[in-house]
């Protein structure tokens, strides 16, 4: 996927859409080399890179610094920079100086949490030419607002409601939207009646796309296993067992080998014997 086009070009056609989140430049490396179709430098950055228990503790400086490495890493795919925390909620001038950090690292869309209150902030960014990704349902910057990450659209009239707020965001221009924890019949339901791509995350399999977190899909956080993520890899033990068989040789002097040393030419051996 190289540009906007070609999520719309991907809905027409009918094809999913792959995508998962990135932070750093090694990762970005191997999504680079796989077929995955676009990168997410989400502010989950916070809590999967950083440790803190929601994303609020993002700021631009901080996605601006994940989004350039990962840029190095994956030059080729499309990139989206998740707009932190408030970032879209001041003046239209901050909104667009916090635009301009998460695109100038080397994003090629921004992503936006919501669209109460936000309309017009959407179709200004859209106008000033900045792709918008919208993300509806379980938005994590409303985590206390929630009161937790809990599912959202439980309720019956909730479908209709949700197709609202995304018939919203497709008029203010965005060209895709994620919905995250919504049930999976809403998320059809919501799906079917947009123009724009839906890419789901904990929403079933009627979106046009899905996305995963990184560590999530390769199972590097042992500790973090919602309903909605399949681990496609068991890559905690797999590094673990690494690691462990690293620590193993080290302490029994087997590493590092005589392939993996350096010796002096041999004119200087007597030297330094
Ligand atoms: O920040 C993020 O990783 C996200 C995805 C979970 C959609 O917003």
């Amino acid at each position: 996927m190289k540009t906007v086009l070609d999520f719309a070009r991907a809905k027409a056609e009918g094809r999913a859409i792959s995508m998962v989140t990135c932070y750093d430049y090694t990762s970005a490396r191997i999504v680079s080399a796989s077929a995955i179709d676009c990168i997410l430098v989400g502010d989950s950055v916070a809590m999967t890179m950083h440790g803190h228990d929601s994303t609020l503790a993002a700021t631009r400086e901080l996605m601006a610094l994940h989004i350039e490495s990962v840029k190095r890493g994956a030059p080729d795919k499309f990139i989206i920079g998740d707009m932190p925390f408030l970032a879209h909620r001041g003046s239209m001038d901050k909104t667009l100086d916090a635009v301009r950090t998460i695109m100038k690292a080397g994003a090629q869309a921004v992503k936006i949490e919501g669209i109460d209150g936000s309309d017009e902030t959407i179709k200004h960014i859209v106008e000033s030419g900045v792709p918008v990704m919208g993300h509806l349902g379980m938005t994590p910057q409303s985590v206390h607002q929630f009161g937790g990450f809990k599912v959202q659209s439980t309720q019956p009239e909730a479908k209709t409601l949700l197709l609202s707020q995304a018939r919203r965001l497709e008029a203010a221009g965005a060209f895709a939207l994620v919905l995250e924890a919504v049930p999976s019949e809403v998320a059809t339901y919501v799906s079917k009646r947009l123009n724009i791509p839906t890419i789901g995350i904990g929403a079933g399999n009627g979106c046009s796309g899905q996305v995963l977190v990184f560590q999530d899909l390769l199972g590097l956080n042992q500790d973090f296993k919602p309903k909605f993520v399949r681990r496609f890899l068991d890559g905690f033990s797999l590094f673990k067992g690494a690691l462990d068989a690293y620590d193993k040789e080290v302490k029994a002097g087997t590493f590092p080998g005589v392939s993996e040393s350096y010796n002096m030419p041999t004119r200087h051996k007597e030297i330094t014997q």
